[in-house]
């Protein structure tokens, strides 16, 4: 079989430039190979990475249809075409086929070695009413697209998963967080493994759209979202092309960290692969944002990264050390409530920690590396285990979280057991605004963020 034959639109010697880069990437894992972590759950078996028939690009109709929160009450919607004067305009209303509004929006495309991606098309719309359906089509064909607006207040759930890749776990965790009902989709890292071959960055668009269409996903950038080759490509090409982030509508000059705001909860996504000393530009960034931080018109205050902090796994121990030891004051100063990170394929959840230890004006944080990469699980835990670390398991699964009210929310993690998904853990989590952490924050610690 030639590698065209392969369906992969590419000539030999890009196949073997590819193939080399693959071999290259970063190995698995090691945490991946070991002994059980512990718990007595007996894991179904890994499962294949997913193959798709390769479409042809003779297609002019909208594929890899995404959309993101961008700014307050608006909608990007994000597709790629393979027609180039495929006009890049959303029409869009609240009953299907009659379309009230449209919106003009931007198409750009990128070149990689030597594959050269679709049209990518970014569009906003709105303002948009909350809790709404709208239904869309892109560039005035293919088919029609439904949405559904977050709500404007309380209550408001998240579905949170991170490391999804595309293996037949991937497949069973979008399957489970379909039946869940969520507002917004909340995405730590690692979003194609992709991994330099670019045309897996279309799959997993084709794999995600069926709910990557219809509700938010809120991304931040990991290791595999880098593709980057020494002196030749600068790293996140695909990622920022592909999935805009609402960088610039929070004051961000990068789409590798920005924050949004939905329903009572001020979300920052922050981003492990840029820098983060004090001295950068992130760092500032930060500061400025949470500084603007209303906690009567946002009681919640989130924080997603790629690498955890703390972490009792053995796989990437220590990797997010240096963050932490530059930002970990900010946040704790600021009192942000959670921390959702990835990277380590299991799930752990923590207590409220800050400086390495209990705290009850500390940050939950929580790991959720397990949506289903073809690396596989990362099964060794250190012992003993610390007090601060309550629930450690590792099996592919997802996070719920639903924001009840201005103090009350439930996180709850569904470990998926063959096709099923199984809530294993859960916990009622008080916002540092109810407990008194925020107005009786000492001055010391005040300071950090007031400092210029
Ligand atoms: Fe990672």
């Amino acid at each position: 079989m030639t590698v065209d034959q392969m369906g992969l639109g590419l000539t030999r010697a890009s196949f073997v430039i590819f193939l080399f880069l693959f071999l290259a990437s970063p190995p698995p894992s090691s945490a991946a190979i070991g002994g059980a972590s512990g718990e007595d759950y007996i894991r179904p078996l890994p499962r294949e990475t997913l193959s798709f028939p390769w479409r042809p690009k003779l297609s002019s109709g909208p594929q890899q249809v995404h959309i993101s929160l961008a700014g307050m009450n608006h909608m990007r919607i994000t597709w790629i075409t393979y027609d180039k004067s495929s006009p890049s305009i959303v029409e869009y209303g609240t009953s299907p086929g009659k379309y009230t509004s449209s919106s003009q929006g931007e198409s750009s495309s990128y070149k990689y070695l030597f594959y050269s991606s679709g049209n990518i098309n970014h569009a906003v719309i709105g303002p948009l009413a909350s809790n709404t359906y709208y239904y869309y089509w892109c560039g005035g064909q293919g088919p029609e697209f439904q949405l559904k607006t977050p709500p404007s207040q309380f209550p408001i759930t998240f579905a949170v998963v991170g490391d999804l890749g595309q293996t037949g776990w991937t497949k069973s965790t979008l399957e489970h967080i379909s039946q869940c009902k969520y507002d917004v989709h909340l995405l730590p890292g690692d979003l194609s493994y992709a991994d330099y071959q670019q045309h897996l960055w279309d799959s997993f668009g084709e794999l995600v759209q069926p709910l990557a269409s219809t509700r938010p996903w809120m991304v931040t950038e990991g290791n595999h979202e880098k593709e980057s080759i020494l002196m030749f490509k600068s790293g996140f090409q695909a990622y920022n092309a592909r999935w805009k982030m609402p960088y610039e509508e929070s004051g961000s000059t990068s789409n590798l960290y920005y924050s949004f705001e939905v329903a009572g909860v001020h979300i920052i996504m922050l981003g492990s692969y840029t820098d983060y000393d004090e001295n950068s530009d992130q760092y500032a960034w930060l500061k400025a944002d949470l500084a603007r931080v209303d906690r009567e018109r946002t009681p919640w205050l989130l924080v997603l990264l790629h690498v955890p902090w703390y972490n009792t796994n053995w796989a990437h121990q220590g990797e997010g050390e240096e963050m932490m030891a530059a930002m970990e004051p900010l946040l704790y100063a600021a009192g942000v409530d959670i921390l959702i990170a990835g990277h380590v394929h299991a799930y752990e959840r923590m207590e409220r920690i800050y400086n390495k230890a209990f705290d009850p004006c500390g940050l939950v944080h929580i790991t959720i590396g397990d949506g289903g990469n073809r690396e596989g699980l990362a099964q060794r835990f250190r012992h003993p285990k610390p007090e601060w670390s309550v629930f450690r398991e590792a099996s592919f699964g997802h996070g719920e979280l639903r924001i009840v009210n201005s103090t009350h929310a439930f996180w709850s993690w569904h470990r998926n057991e063959d096709d099923e998904s199984v809530k294993s853990d859960d916990v009622w989590i008080n916002s540092l605004v109810s407990t008194g952490c925020i107005t009786e924050m000492k001055p010391e610690y005040r300071k950090v963020l007031m400092a210029p």
